[in-house]
């Protein structure tokens, strides 16, 4: 295994399957870190008959001796936080190896409010948020009104900006035609409650993972969203409030960027995105219906169901020239299986002209048509053949399918490392440990 550092990225719009790709590779890292988003993001891991959903808390915390790292970077919402800790404790695990950095913010009460009553002024114009406060916590973080995670263990720092800030909040949340849902004390009150609470986990976070790096720790930097919701990348503003790409792991973990090692783009073999924005490759028949069916493609946080397309290369490029990834893990090809013809977008015909690179204007991607190039189908397997393949590895693949993911390893320009048949943690070939063959 060649850790030590190694970071998990989504490729698309979010929902790849990061969270069974990190848990599968926690097995080897001493420290799982999560340097961006919040309660947004969802992770469905299943162990045996048991399954978690995991919105903030890091994978690795499944892991017994690992150490889970919540960064700077991500902002913090204590109230989940804590049914996430009480739901992995009542499992009968420990959560001792929970970190919080003293410097991430802290998604506060109004943020909830502003993020639901913004929504609702935008009107057909919405983004789609997922309702948990991401943007308005991260505007404050950009503007300097930000709580930290270690103003809740200072009293008098938490109420001197509760008490500077949530006056004009209240404003805010009016001039959007909502309801402040909270007193100003309720709020103090809450964060220092939680503050109690969680105060045993809070630490500066950049000197325990950098001290790990140095001292040769396997550390496994755990993205959440995708490169297509990334602030400055995605499409914007149909995105998420954070750098999703590895440019975001610098200043969310605290570490120098010759600190990361191998990158591992996570693509699902298909598409799918949920909330509003552009979708070139998005299938608004029977297919798409298909593959949410099959694919059980709803929202891990908001139940939501995602919108379904054909895999786009467009869109995987420009997320492997971004993060400068060094391998892919496809994911959810099992879903693929039984379909007569498979289809991947190479190019975009974009006015006549053919384009290569994904655009930033949102009125250019509404216009794009996806130039697909077209795979022969293979068919389901049944459990069997799913426990031989699982036994041989790639080569017991259907060739049809072998051919599919060497167009799309050679497209992008990069290996792929893991194939992904299904959720379970050996429903996982991995290609690091075997030889591509025919
Ligand atoms: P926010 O992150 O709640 O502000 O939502 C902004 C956009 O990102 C919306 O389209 C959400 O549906 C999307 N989004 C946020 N987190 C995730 C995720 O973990 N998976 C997929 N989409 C997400």
């Amino acid at each position: 295994m060649t850790l030590p550092t190694l970071a998990i990225i989504g490729t698309q719009w979010g929902d790849e399957g990061k969270g069974k790709i990190t848990d599968y590779l926690a097995e080897d890292a001493d420290l799982v870190v999560r340097f961006q988003g919040g309660t947004n993001a969802g992770h469905t891991i299943g162990i045996g008959d048991e399954v978690f959903k995991l919105h903030l808390l890091p994978s690795g915390i499944l892991r017994k001796g690992t150490m889970a790292v919540i960064g700077n970077g991500v902002v913090v919402d204590p109230e989940e936080l804590m049914e996430e800790i009480k739901a992995v404790e009542d499992s009968g695990r420990s959560v001792s190896g929970l970190r919080i950095s003293d410097r991430a913010n802290v998604i506060m009460p109004y943020h909830k409010t502003l993020d639901r009553t913004e929504e609702r002024y935008r009107g057909a114009k919405g983004v789609g948020t997922t309702g948990r406060g991401i943007g308005p916590c991260y505007s404050d973080k950009i503007s300097r009104y930000g709580v930290r995670v270690g103003d809740l263990v200072d009293r008098t720092a938490l109420e001197e900006k509760v008490r500077m800030i949530y006056p004009i909040k209240r404003k805010l949340i009016e001039a959007f035609g909502g309801v402040p849902e909270h007193t100003t004390e309720e709020i103090i009150e809450e964060s220092a409650n939680y503050g109690s609470l969680l105060g045993k986990y809070v630490t500066d976070t950049t000197v325990l993972v950098n001290d790990a790096v140095k001292a040769g720790k396997n550390v496994l930097f755990e993205g959440a969203q995708g490169t297509m919701l990334d602030i400055d990348h995605g499409t914007y503003p149909y995105v998420t409030s954070s750098s999703c790409a590895a440019g975001g792991i610098c200043t969310g973990a605290g570490v120098p960027p010759a600190s990361i090692r191998q990158v591992i783009g996570v693509v699902k073999a298909y598409t799918t995105r949920v909330g509003s924005g552009p979708f070139v490759t998005e299938l608004r028949d029977e297919l798409g219906e298909h593959l949410q069916k099959k694919g059980g493609e709803f929202g891990t946080t908001t139940g939501r169901a995602r919108r379904c397309g054909w895999l786009d290369l467009v869109v995987v490029r420009h997320a492997v020239r971004l993060s400068g990834v060094t391998s892919l893990a496809i994911t959810k090809i099992d879903v693929l299986n039984g379909m007569k013809t498979v289809k991947v977008a190479k190019e975009y015909e974009i006015d006549g002209a053919r384009v290569k690179d994904f655009p930033a204007s949102i009125s250019m991607l509404n216009t794009a048509r996806p130039i697909y190039t077209e795979f022969e189908g293979w068919k389901d397997w049944s459990r069997e053949e799913a426990t031989r393949i699982i036994r041989d590895g790639y080569k017991a693949l259907p060739s049809q399918m072998k051919k599919y993911l060497r167009f799309v390893s050679s497209n992008v320009g990069v290996p792929i490392g893991i194939v992904s048949i299904g959720p379970e943690r050996e429903e996982t070939i991995d290609l690091r440990k075997q030889k591509w063959e025919d």
